[in-house]
């Protein structure tokens, strides 16, 4: 099965992110055939900061590369290497009535939030349809926000097929439901946007501060304490097998330590648990040029792809003459 994502660089990744959508995907290259690159075009419809684009992309590859994304095993570039993804958008919105972007979601969402309105922002699901369908992508792995562009793009794939033949593969979106949602600091959903996230790489006191500002029960601290509704717990048992959780719940439940000794127990799980990652990051770090070699690996092997699928469309369309 061909497997396509796209990520955008937003900045420092946190455990929502990794549970929620990097591990699933570094999961999923052995078993799948894994297209995964980042959407620097897609972040141009709201960051209009070139020096700060540029450093949010190598980020993303950076941290990705550490995390476990493996260029031998799956394709993995940046979105702008391979330009024939624009000249397809312009071919999808010859097919792209503008009612199915006025109902956009993402687009009404933003908006609402005050994000100024331009073209970019409004035609972006025709950009990640043409990131969809130049690769003949079969699944499209989404977090529920992004399904309608899923739906969008297999629209659009539609009626294009059947004005010219059956050119495109007509995408699947898969939500995962044994994905958890990962609780943030103050139990509501991790997310950047709330101010409730732990970053899965930061300095060590950093992330130790962070985890002592998880919102607990005031309980005194010999008495028995409840783990099911508990922040720390419930982050903590995304790191933890059977036996472990079974041992820490015994520990809430014997009195005589307080939630500092649980948030000490969690702050060392995860400096333990992301430890080979983080070596692997400092290497990337340090040897930039071989991510960007990386990243011009990916890009070739992808545009061998796009080439492809792009001849065939400028073929059917009499754009190649
Ligand atoms: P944020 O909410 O911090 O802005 P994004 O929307 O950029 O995060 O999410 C990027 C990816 O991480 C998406 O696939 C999303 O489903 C996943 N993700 C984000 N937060 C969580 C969370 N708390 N639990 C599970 N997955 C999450
Ligand atoms: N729009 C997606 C997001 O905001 C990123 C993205 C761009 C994408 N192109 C894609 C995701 C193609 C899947 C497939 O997260």
């Amino acid at each position: 099965m061909r497997l396509l994502t796209g990520i955008q660089p937003s900045g420092d990744l946190h455990i929502g992110n990794y549970f929620g959508s990097i591990r699933p995907m570094v999961e999923a290259q052995e078993e799948h055939e894994v297209f995964a690159f980042i959407a620097n075009y897609h972040a141009m419809t709201t960051l209009h900061d070139g020096e700060r684009l540029r450093e949010l992309t190598m980020q993303a590859a950076t941290d990705f590369l550490a995390l476990g994304m493996d260029p031998k095993k799956s394709t993995f570039w940046v979105q702008s290497d391979v330009k024939e993804v624009l000249e397809l958008y312009w071919a999808l919105s010859a097919f792209t009535p503008m009612g199915l972007l006025e109902r956009g979601h993402s687009y009404k969402d933003k908006t609402a939030r005050g994000i100024a309105s331009n073209h970019n922002l409004f035609s972006y699901p025709v950009l990640m349809a043409a990131d969809i369908l130049l690769f003949n992508s079969e699944l499209v792995p989404v977090g529920k926000d992004q399904i309608q562009h899923v739906e969008m793009a297999r629209d659009i794939a539609i009626r294009f097929n059947n004005a010219y033949g059956d050119i495109f593969t007509i995408p699947e979106y898969r939500v995962d439901d044994n994905v958890k949602t990962v609780p943030g600091t103050d139990g509501a959903k991790m997310s950047k946007s709330y101010g409730n996230t732990i970053n899965i790489f930061g300095e060590k006191k950093a992330q130790e501060n962070v985890i002592k500002k998880i919102v607990t029960e005031a309980v005194p601290m010999e008495a028995p304490k409840e783990y099911a509704q508990c922040n720390v717990y419930n982050i903590a048992k995304l790191y933890l097998n059977d036996d472990e959780c079974r041992d820490l719940q015994e520990r809430y439940r014997r009195g005589g330590e307080g939630h500092g000794h649980f948030k000490l127990y969690l702050a060392e799980i995860l400096w333990d648990y992301y430890a080979p990652y983080r070596e692997r990051r400092t290497y990337y770090l340090e040897h930039q040029d071989e991510v960007r070699d990386i990243l011009h690996y990916g890009a070739r092997k992808a545009g061998t792809m796009a080439t492809e699928v792009i001849e065939k469309v400028r073929d059917v369309t009499g754009i190649k003459y």
